[in-house]
């Protein structure tokens, strides 16, 4: 990394310089290539003159660019080409469907597909000439400023196609669903596939199967009593991706959440963190879904333009359902592993209350840690007050320097050797009634000297039973994104920070327990992480 460049990653996604965001437009797997298309501004490091950016892949790790695939070039799409999917048609031929924006600023959705499908890497895409095939008119109501980032398509047992596109209607959340028999020609179903009161905006929806038993992935058209379905939407006013887990009533073609899920700003997250307009795809390669998530910055624009960058990938997460039918569960796809080196081992440490331990030996700038804790002495866990419903605001009120009885405790990553600078992970232990709810943080409040970022701490409610499960935590560190696994992938939490510090070989990481209780450190493996090659 050049000194002048701290901040940029060595194993997350980004390219070598300017704006992108909405991620994804599509990651699709074609001949046994991944193919990444991503929001970029080929002209600055903020949003604008939005293209679809394209690289590949074969391992999902390390990525080849090409030139953009879609780019403005006809009526319907001049004013931008904005986030859409990727559907593979039973032919094996990928279509790619997108909003575009037209010279009136309205938003339409368009239609493109591959010039030549002997080429793996698909690099030239061609539109219909008649584009757009769905738009808004005075006949179906549609809100022109609101109607965005087509799905990938399914094949209902009618053999009909469906689609969904994000809407609102005043402060409801739209999920409108079109149905096509041939792919081109899209008509409006009257009822939306599903819809939220109060939520606003529903950005880049996504709509999948799962199975309700086990980890393997199912393709996006399966339908049957072995899957349960997902509605993800990223909310635009709050910037954060929810979803719920729900059935998917093919008679009505409608979505209906199961009993517990709720469309709400409390809702369940696929990250508590940073993480936005985040897509899945099903891999027939390894037969898993895959999650792919855009992590923008903390940094001021100022900041943004003198790095000439701005937005990272998440690292790609396998994602399946809970064995209770309660949750997702994501974990980092293996691939990722290959970039581990020199691993540092540590097992039966005790970690005493109110003490920290360095790891040494690992290169805390880009890293991959994971970390089990075994805990003793409930009676110490404080009590959880009845209106301490906010993960994130008990984080932030209770944040890794509060002293506590049962934590908290985890570990200080990009960490000045003096502690001036430190992202704390961590958990903290409460009692309430007879249980004990277990509340895993992300605090950048101490992570940068510099006042400009960003800070905010993060939080979630981890569902783990401390008394008999483990508490596990997986960290993957690279310069200036944190990401955390907490309980196996029960709860995510993303965070970007910019020390000025703990930058180069000023970087450290630490073990800490600020609880009154000692904790038992099961085992904690430490990996530095070779860069990969992205471009
Ligand atoms: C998500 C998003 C999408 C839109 C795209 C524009 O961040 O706002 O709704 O299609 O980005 O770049």
């Amino acid at each position: 990394t050049p000194p002048n460049q701290p901040y940029r990653t060595s194993y997350h996604f980004q390219p070598p310089q300017n704006w992108i965001n909405g991620i994804l437009n599509r990651p699709m797997v074609y001949k046994g290539l991944y193919h990444l298309f991503y929001q970029y501004n080929p002209k600055g490091a903020v949003w604008g003159n939005i293209v679809w950016a394209h690289s590949t892949s074969k391992d999902l790790v390390n990525w080849t660019p090409h030139d953009p695939a879609i780019f403005p070039s006809q009526e319907s799409d001049i004013n931008g080409c904005w986030s859409g999917s990727a559907t593979i048609l039973p032919n094996g031929k990928p279509v790619i469907l997108y909003t575009g924006i037209n010279p009136q600023n309205q938003q339409v959705q368009n239609y493109a597909e591959p010039k030549n499908l002997s080429d793996p890497f698909l690099r030239e895409w061609v539109k219909l000439p008649h584009n757009p095939v769905m738009a808004p008119t005075q006949a179906n109501q549609i809100n022109a400023s609101s109607f965005r980032d087509p799905t990938t398509a399914w094949l209902g047992p009618d053999k009909r196609w469906r689609v969904i596109i994000g809407s609102k209607k005043n402060r409801r959340g739209l999920a409108i669903l079109y149905r096509s028999k041939d792919f081109v020609y899209w008509v409006k179903a009257k009822h939306p596939l599903h819809s939220g009161k109060g939520t606003g905006m529903w950005e880049c929806p996504d709509f999948f199967p799962v199975s309700v038993d086990g980890q393997v992935g199912v393709a996006t058209s399966v339908i049957d009593n072995k899957v349960k379905h997902v509605l993800k939407y990223s909310l635009d006013d709050t910037k954060h991706d929810y979803y719920t887990i729900g059935t998917y009533n093919f008679a009505l073609d409608k979505y209906i959440p199961d009993k517990g899920f709720v469309d709400s700003y409390s809702g369940l997250r696929y990250d508590y963190g940073k993480f936005y307009a985040s897509k899945t795809f099903f891999d027939d390669i390894k037969n898993r879904r895959i999650l792919w998530g855009w992590v923008n910055e903390s940094s001021s624009v100022n900041d943004d333009i003198k790095k000439g960058w701005s937005g990272v990938q998440a690292i790609p997460r396998t994602i399946w359902l809970d064995k209770y039918g309660k949750q997702l569960i994501q974990w980092p796809i293996p691939e990722i592993e290959k970039l581990r080196l020199n691993m540092v081992n540590l097992s039966n440490k005790l970690l005493k209350g109110g003490s920290k331990l360095q790891i040494s030996n690992v290169q805390a700038l880009q890293a991959d840690v994971e970390v089990s804790f075994k805990v003793s002495g409930f009676e110490k866990a404080e009590k959880l007050d009845p209106s301490w419903t906010d993960p994130q605001m008990l984080c932030s009120r209770k944040g890794a320097s509060v002293k506590g009885g049962l934590g908290p405790f985890g570990l200080y990553v990009l960490a000045s050797k003096g502690l001036e600078e430190y992202t704390a992970v961590f958990f903290r232990i409460f009692k309430s009634n007879e249980k004990y709810v277990v509340l895993m943080c992300s605090d950048q409040s101490r992570s940068s000297l510099n006042e400009d970022n960003d800070k905010t701490t993060y939080g979630a409610f981890l569902n783990v039973d401390p008394v008999y499960e483990t508490l596990s935590l997986r960290t993957l560190i690279d310069h200036s994104i944190v990401e955390s696994f907490g309980g196996k992938g029960k709860a995510c939490i993303t965070a970007r920070v910019y020390p000025t510090l703990a930058i180069g070989y000023g970087a450290n990481l630490f073990a800490f327990n600020n609880g009154n209780q000692d904790v038992q450190i099961t085992s904690l493996k430490a990996w530095n992480m070779k860069k990969a090659m992205i471009y």
